[in-house]
């Protein structure tokens, strides 16, 4: 069994794009790897949240992806900061990640344009707090998004580093990780590109079907066909990948066949989908509602995960100070 290491960002709810994209990554990983998913909350202090919203946002999180299907018996299921070791690997691999490369990443340099006011030391060795994360479980892959492989790439090179000034072959080099292409990319609603937190095109599991139905009612949509067999336009498109996602495949058909046929009304078709996501996601929504006011089930499953992965983490630490030179008195 290989071990997997994913981090998630205590941010927002989870839309239909995280789900069919990040947790049935994580879903199938959970039975067939060694896994750690956790809770990005010391990552998540470069934004400087208040005590209450911290607290909350984490909980959040934690309760989605319980109610997506996340199995603190099958994974283990823990929050960053509850694994205390992390901060000293952090520290250690500070001492040997320069200035120099951690400016140049991509991810800090979009921050220092876009928060000029908030160019925190915490976001210039963001990478270096991530290949901690990563490392202190010796992991091989990490189920990520494009948008981390340079992270992850620091990631194999603090890495790297680490056992060449040692002279030690002690941490893994760990991969970028994803089913891909199998994966469909979700779209938003508002006729372009995908699914996201912050464009207000998306669909949340936690959304009432009174939203649902509104968002999908209200989707961008084209003029119609006019000539039979004509090519699907890319917000017809989206819904049709919608569809694909969440409806019956013999639904799906049918549209594509009126669509042909130049038959198609679209009030019918986002109809028929704002009913089959709102299928889709109830169960779930009441999953996440009722996991939320669980106080005693929450404290369960963060106390068993923090145990688990301090027991790995701990490992780590105790062999990482002996290879440094550390030594008893
Ligand atoms: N940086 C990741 C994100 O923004 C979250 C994260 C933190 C992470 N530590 C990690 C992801 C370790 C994978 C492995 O989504």
């Amino acid at each position: 069994m290989e071990t997997v290491v994913s981090g998630i960002r205590p941010t927002g709810n989870l839309h239909l794009g995280n789900y069919f994209g990040a947790m049935k990554n994580f879903l199938k990983m959970q039975d067939e790897n060694n896994c750690y998913f956790f809770i990005a909350d010391y990552h998540s202090l470069t934004t400087h949240p208040t005590p209450a919203d911290l607290h909350g946002s984490v909980k959040q999180v934690l309760a989605e992806y319980l109610a997506c299907g996340l199995d603190p018996e099958k994974a283990t299921i823990y929050l960053q900061s509850d694994v205390t070791e992390v901060t000293e690997l952090y520290l250690l691999l500070n001492m040997n990640a320069y200035v120099g490369e951690l400016e140049r990443t991509t991810s800090f340099k979009d921050k220092v344009r876009k928060q000029p006011e908030n160019v925190n030391a915490g976001l210039l060795t963001y990478p270096v707090l991530m290949a901690a994360d990563i490392i202190i479980h010796n992991a091989a892959k990490v189920p990520v998004g494009k948008d981390q492989e340079q992270n992850l790439e620091m990631a194999r090179k603090f890495a790297r580093r680490f056992n060449n000034i040692y002279h030690v072959e002690y941490f893994v080099e760990p991969q970028p990780y994803n089913f891909g292409e199998a994966l469909i990319k979700i779209p938003g609603l508002d006729g372009t590109g995908k699914m996201g937190k912050s464009e207000g095109n998306g669909i949340f599991l936690i959304d009432d079907p009174k939203d649902i139905q509104k968002k999908v009612m209200r989707a961008v949509t084209d003029a119609g066909p006019t000539e039979k067999n004509s090519p699907v336009s890319e917000p017809i498109q989206n819904l049709f990948t919608l569809m694909q996602v969440v409806s019956e495949k013999s639904t799906l058909e049918f549209f594509k066949e009126k669509y042909a046929n130049c038959e198609i009304r679209y009030g019918d078709l986002k109809k028929q989908l704002a009913e089959d996501i709102i299928k889709f996601t109830s169960p779930i929504r009441e999953r996440i509602l009722d996991i939320a006011s669980n106080e005693a089930y929450l404290s369960k499953v963060v106390k068993m995960g923090a145990e688990k992965a301090r027991e790995s983490a701990s490992k780590t630490i105790r062999e990482v100070r002996e290879i440094i030179g550390f030594k008893p008195f």
